[in-house]
């Protein structure tokens, strides 16, 4: 047995691979386009590992995909690749377009290949499960309920545009072909390995570097914070035993406003790396030019998945958070290796100089 992961080398697919291995002798071929985003130090505990075999390349690319299907003979596939961060599909929506809706769709195309082909036996265990995200569902006013799985899909940006019509086309797969898919729509992760683009990661890395620590806007938007391994185990148990067809909402019940968690993080590096002048890192906020169409408020009504399939995250917020500011704080050469000269032009495009 074998799965499929696409997008295993960026921030929450590295965690997901890097997890499974540790639990499980089941290999996984882990393709990755390696963009800005992909990053094969996140995977370097598992040199020599025989059962992690990495392979570059896109989830657009039909051909290569059949190849590795055909060769491998995955009982599943478990799609991570996407263009990821907000901000960018604002500036530039074009590899979101891409990626994010025409690669899906090539996958798509090279599964229903691979799993029509398959005996009976193995046809009815293949999965597909695809990993999307809360921002379909549009923002939330401050007294509304969290999102459901029922929840109208309203995306507001290129980006969730994009997740939201890949969305769409997993489950006419499923309808029209009867592929064996299962989708999850998670809230903000946090964790190791993320890349500081994001906010959590940009402001430790900001706070440490003692440079400004940007909030857009008045701060007040609302985001619902799980931490990366949660959200890994909660993938596992969907593949394990959700039911096909079907879409689950993970979130850790952690709705925090961003300026919270600054706060947090900032009190945090002030007892854990305290700044040389004796100052609070608190002092570096600065309030920027708010994102255009900035969603108001996220949140995660993750009780389906709880009541069917019994998941919870482990991590509170609190020890969550603390863990991941320790990583950054143990892992300074691998922040130090991806904050390189195209990490800089883009701190340059987003916040000038
Ligand atoms: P990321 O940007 O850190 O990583 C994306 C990975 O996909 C990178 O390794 C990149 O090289 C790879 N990739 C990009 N284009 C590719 C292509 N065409 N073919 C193959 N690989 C390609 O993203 P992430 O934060 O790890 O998110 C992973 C998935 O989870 C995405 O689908 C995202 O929409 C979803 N998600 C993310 C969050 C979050 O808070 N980060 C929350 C919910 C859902
Ligand atoms: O909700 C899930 C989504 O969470 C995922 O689908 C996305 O892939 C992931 O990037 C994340 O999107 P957000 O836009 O919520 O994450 P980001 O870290 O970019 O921003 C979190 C909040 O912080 C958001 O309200 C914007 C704000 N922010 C962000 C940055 C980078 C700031 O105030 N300042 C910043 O510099």
């Amino acid at each position: 047995m074998t799965i499929l992961v696409t997008g295993g080398a960026g921030f929450i697919g590295s965690n997901f691979v890097l997890d499974w291995l540790a639990q499980s002798d089941e290999p996984v071929i882990n393709l990755d386009a390696l963009t800005y985003a992909g990053n094969l130090e996140n995977l370097a505990t598992l040199e020599g590992n025989k059962n992690h075999l990495f392979v570059k390349g896109g989830i657009g690319d039909f051909d290569l995909i059949a190849k590795l299907l055909a060769e491998h003979q995955p009982r599943a596939v478990v799609n991570f690749a996407a263009e990821s961060h907000v901000d960018r599909s604002i500036h530039g929506p074009e590899d979101f377009i891409q990626t994010n809706i025409v690669g899906t769709f090539r996958l798509l195309e090279a599964v229903r290949a691979y799993w029509g082909g398959l005996p009976d036996e193995a046809k009815a265990a293949f999965r597909f499960l695809h990993v999307s995200t809360d921002e379909v569902y549009g923002s939330l006013g401050k007294d509304d309920p969290a999102f459901t799985e029922t929840h109208r899909y309203e995306p507001n940006s290129p980006y969730s545009a994009s997740k939201a019509a890949s969305d769409h086309l997993v489950r006419a797969y499923h309808h029209t072909y009867g592929l064996p898919v299962l989708t999850t729509n998670c809230s903000n992760n946090y964790g190791p390995y993320h890349f500081p683009e994001k906010l959590i990661p940009l402001v430790i890395h900001n706070a440490l570097a003692g440079k400004p620590l940007p909030i857009y806007g008045d701060g007040q938007q609302i985001r619902d914070w799980l931490y990366v391994k949660d959200h890994c185990s909660a993938i596992r148990r969907v593949l394990e035993a959700g039911r096909l067809g079907e879409t689950y909402n993970i979130g850790g019940w952690n709705e925090k406003p961003n300026l919270d968690v600054v706060h947090t993080l900032c009190a945090i590096l002030d007892h854990l790396s305290p700044r040389a002048d004796g100052q609070p890192y608190k002092a570096q906020i600065t309030y920027v030019k708010d994102r255009p169409g900035h969603d108001r408020r996220y949140a995660i009504d993750a009780s389906k998945i709880e009541r069917e399939l019994g998941w919870k995250p482990a991590e509170t917020f609190e020890s969550g958070i603390k863990k991941t500011v320790q990583w950054y704080l143990d892992n300074q050469a691998w922040v130090a290796n991806v904050t390189s000269g195209a990490y800089r032009e883009w701190l340059g495009k987003q916040y000038g100089a």
